[in-house]
């Protein structure tokens, strides 16, 4: 009897310890299922999600501008006229406020697709903004085609005797040295985009047509009359725009080869934000101003906008390392 017990107890305490075991199992087996399952899904949604990114980067045939300066005066009026022309434009600005407004007049637009604007705010004195510029144009929309590189602030008015060093440095920075990186880091692009054109079309014969009538990539840089001569008191807003000047031209010898144009405007007076700056620290400018244009008035910002847009267009392959100015014939 007392065997026949022990049997039991232990034939109870194997199938419960069986019983165990299995339950275990299952739970393992469910667990590992469920785990397995989430892999494929995140797997899956992430091939999805790559697939999309790469038919949104390909089926992307808009061209691509980089506007700087994009939230004020002449860079917001280009913007604009870009986004009507149907380009895709990344707006850059150190300016959040304005950066702000911009976006509110944009959103309120019913003839610009959200979709075609990308904002971005930063320092283009700082090369690691700049560089993160091209890289999250590029990111959003596939590729460039063209820049307004048009950034810029007026300094303080002063003789060179009494300019300090730093208002000196501040003008050249953000005018000179913004351009010189903005122009290093979108011609790197547009030459990685060119060489990939090239081998994907190894196989056919273009060897006869000019780069420059191929690839169709254009800089425009915002330079100024004060570029071309003298502006007296304002000696470091004038050497940052001669220096713009001859970075332009520079750029235009180096990569006329490789299908990039690289112009420069040079306005006069326009009115913008800035022009308003001038007029309100020296009055006795804009009577003098008013006074001296041929054409009776100052030029407007969609007037340069137009400009620019002509210059990144497709109808003049042939103009490169050109100062276009755009004075109303003050200086003809
Ligand atoms: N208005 C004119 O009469 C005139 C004439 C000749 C040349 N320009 C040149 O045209 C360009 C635009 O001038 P505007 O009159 O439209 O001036 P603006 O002041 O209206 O616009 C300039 C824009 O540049 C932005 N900016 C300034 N520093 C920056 C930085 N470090 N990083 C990013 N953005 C920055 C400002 O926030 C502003 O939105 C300037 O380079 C100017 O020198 C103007």
């Amino acid at each position: 009897m007392a065997s026949g017990r022990h049997e039991k107890d232990d034939t109870r305490a194997l199938s419960l310890g069986t019983k165990a075991v299995i339950c275990l199992s299952v739970a393992a087996v469910t667990f590992s299922l469920l785990k397995l399952k989430k892999t494929l899904m995140d797997s899956r949604s992430r091939t999805l999600r790559k697939t999309c990114g790469v038919l949104k980067k390909v089926s992307s045939s808009r061209r691509v501008a980089i506007v700087t300066g994009a939230a004020s005066g002449i860079g917001r009026a280009t913007a604009l006229r870009f986004l009507e022309l149907g380009y895709s434009v990344a707006c850059v600005d150190i300016n959040v406020g304005a950066m702000r407004s911009l976006r509110q007049e944009i959103e309120s637009s019913v003839n610009i697709p959200n979709e075609n604007v990308h904002y971005l705010t930063c320092n283009l004195a700082i090369e690691e903004q700049v560089k993160n510029v091209v890289r999250s144009t590029v990111s959003h929309f596939g590729r460039l085609d063209a820049a307004f590189n048009n950034a810029g602030i007026e300094g303080v008015r002063a003789s060179i005797s009494d300019l300090s060093v730093d208002d000196y440095d501040a003008v050249m920075n953000t005018n000179a040295r913004s351009v010189f990186l903005c122009m290093k880091y979108e011609i790197e692009q547009m030459l990685i985009q060119k060489t990939r054109t090239l081998s994907a079309e190894a196989n056919l014969q273009n060897e006869d047509v000019a780069p420059i009538d191929r690839f169709g990539y254009t800089i425009v840089n915002s330079a100024s009359t004060a570029g071309l001569s003298s502006m007296p008191e304002f000696s470091a807003y004038c050497a940052s725009k001669h220096a713009i000047v001859g970075l332009t031209k520079c750029a235009a010898k180096e990569y006329a080869n490789s299908g990039i144009r690289c112009n420069a405007i040079c306005p006069s007076t326009v009115a913008t934000p800035m022009v308003a700056r001038f007029q309100h620290n020296w009055p006795t400018w804009q009577r003098k101003q008013n006074a001296s244009f041929p054409v009776g008035r100052v030029g407007r910002a969609s007037e340069i906008a137009n400009a620019v847009a002509w210059l990144c267009s497709s109808q003049c392959p042939f103009l490169t390392g050109e100062m276009m100015i755009i004075d109303g014939a003050s200086s003809a």
